[in-house]
């Protein structure tokens, strides 16, 4: 399915912003090392939260939603249950399945993960870091085999090449309940990961993190859930598609959240644009009220800027004021949106590791390709400032994996978009016309 827009807008009004999917996926995987039942609330509504709550279906979890609340406990089974390789293949969330299965089982064959296209997606950091802890793997050509020679995690040292997000969430998960002390240094430092410590040591695991170490006082058996269930975050992803979908179309919006960390930089770079923002105890009034001053960036580990919003922050500088440069320095493949872009006219030299930009008023309607999940919300913001129709190819099966509602939630902000098996934009033109 194809996004039609037929022409711009200016963004206003009230938008919900939703509960994280990248703090939600580790924490529906900790479940698995809960005795009792976890209980969550504010989990979004998305592709990949679906994909994963299947996945633990079939590893004998019993997933209840009701009353905004997610529930989950897992009924052990007898041995390590199977994991389809046709579900894991479609999420890069199955690799949070590796520390829970192997610290309830002793053993997993997981199949490899899957994921946006942004890049390679290795996962040899959580190999590693779970080897740190006792565990032994191989890889088989149904996936990679682990299991726990001494039949649980053992508290180790583990000091990551360089953050990774999900890295750290296998390493958590291992080392809560490992027998002994885990010090993890160079972890991911993303509020996401911060979620799940703070899920742990609600269920009494004893954990103390810094800028460069967290420690964890395994406590040798598996863990008993808070009686309480666990708000998960707003979505800093979904904020920051909103806040440069608002600096794309002049626009004036309210996003609506109850606690959404991790914004800070994004703040700081939109403030220094010369967007206005005030925060509140409704969440985060953002407006235009003069032309935007383009600012370079580079993305980085938390808390440097995101890599998830490079696309929308890059859509967004194509239509400010003057020259900037936008470094993708966690993927290699990441500027797919920007090659797109130039056929609406956007000026913009595309290289490896970095695209160059100088920003236009005005841009013009096309036809262009989504490739993964942010480029194709970027690609719809931006055609929000296109003088003339748009039609965005293959976004929807993109964006429904990270945004939740995200067509509504523009539309109720006074974009005039619609899903359209049309596979050229001159056939809707020409259906117009007749
Ligand atoms: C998480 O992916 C997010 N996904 C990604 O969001 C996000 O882009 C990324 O973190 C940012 O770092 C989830 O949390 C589900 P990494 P993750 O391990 O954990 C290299 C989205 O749009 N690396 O932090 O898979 C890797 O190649 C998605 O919501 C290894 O070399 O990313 C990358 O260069 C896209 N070996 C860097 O580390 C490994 O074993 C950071 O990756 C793991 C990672």
């Amino acid at each position: 399915m194809a996004i039609y827009n037929p022409g711009p807008c200016k963004l206003q009004g009230a938008v919900p912003i939703a509960g994280s999917k990248n703090a939600s996926l580790p924490l529906l995987a900790s479940s698995l090392l809960f005795n009792g039942e976890l209980k969550l609330r504010n989990v979004p509504d998305l592709i990949d939260i679906g994909v994963l709550l299947n996945l633990m279906r079939d590893l004998g979890s019993c997933v209840v939603i009701e009353h905004q609340q997610l529930s989950l406990t897992h009924q052990a089974q007898g041995k390590a249950p199977h994991i389809c390789p046709q579900k894991a293949s479609k999420i890069r969330g199955s690799v949070l399945l590796l520390a829970p299965l192997l610290g309830r089982y002793g053993e997993i064959l997981l199949p490899l993960p899957g994921g946006c296209h942004i890049g390679k997606r290795p996962i040899d950091f959580h190999l590693y870091a779970l080897e740190q802890l006792g565990a032994q793997f191989s890889l088989l050509p149904q996936g990679i085999y682990g299991h726990l020679p001494r039949g649980h995690f053992t508290g180790g040292h583990i000091i990551f090449p360089k953050p990774t997000v999900t890295g750290t969430e296998n390493a958590l998960m291992a080392a809560a309940v490992a027998q002994g002390t885990t010090c993890i240094e160079n972890h991911a430092q993303d509020d996401e990961v911060h979620e799940l410590i703070t899920l742990l040591q609600q269920c009494g695991v004893a954990i103390e993190t810094s800028e460069d170490a967290i420690e964890v006082q395994g406590v040798g058996r598996l863990l008993t859930p808070p009686p309480e269930s666990f708000e998960v975050c707003a979505d800093r992803m979904e904020a920051g598609t909103f806040l440069a979908a608002c600096g794309i179309t002049q626009g004036d919006i309210l996003l609506k959240y109850r606690r959404c960390p991790g914004l800070e930089t994004v703040l700081e770079h939109l403030d220094a644009m010369g967007m206005s923002l005030s925060l509140n105890e409704n969440g985060l009034h953002a407006s235009v009220l003069q032309p935007l001053k383009a600012r370079s960036f580079t993305t980085a580990p938390h808390p440097g800027f995101p890599t998830d919003l490079q696309a929308p922050f890059l859509a967004l500088n194509c239509v400010s004021d003057g020259k900037s440069v936008v470094e993708e320095t966690i993927w290699e493949n990441r500027f797919l949106h920007a090659k797109e872009f130039l056929k609406m006219g956007a000026q913009l030299e595309v290289m490896p590791n970095q695209t160059s930009i100088q920003g236009v008023r005005e841009l013009h309607g096309a036809e262009i390709q989504a490739h993964d999940l942010r480029g194709s919300a970027a690609s719809i913001l931006l055609s929000l400032r296109a003088k003339g129709p748009s039609l965005i190819l293959g976004a929807e099966s993109h964006f429904e994996r990270g945004y939740s509602f995200f067509l509504e939630k523009l539309s109720r902000l006074g974009a005039k978009l619609e899903k359209t098996t049309a596979t050229r934009l001159g056939a809707i033109l020409e259906k117009q016309h007749a």
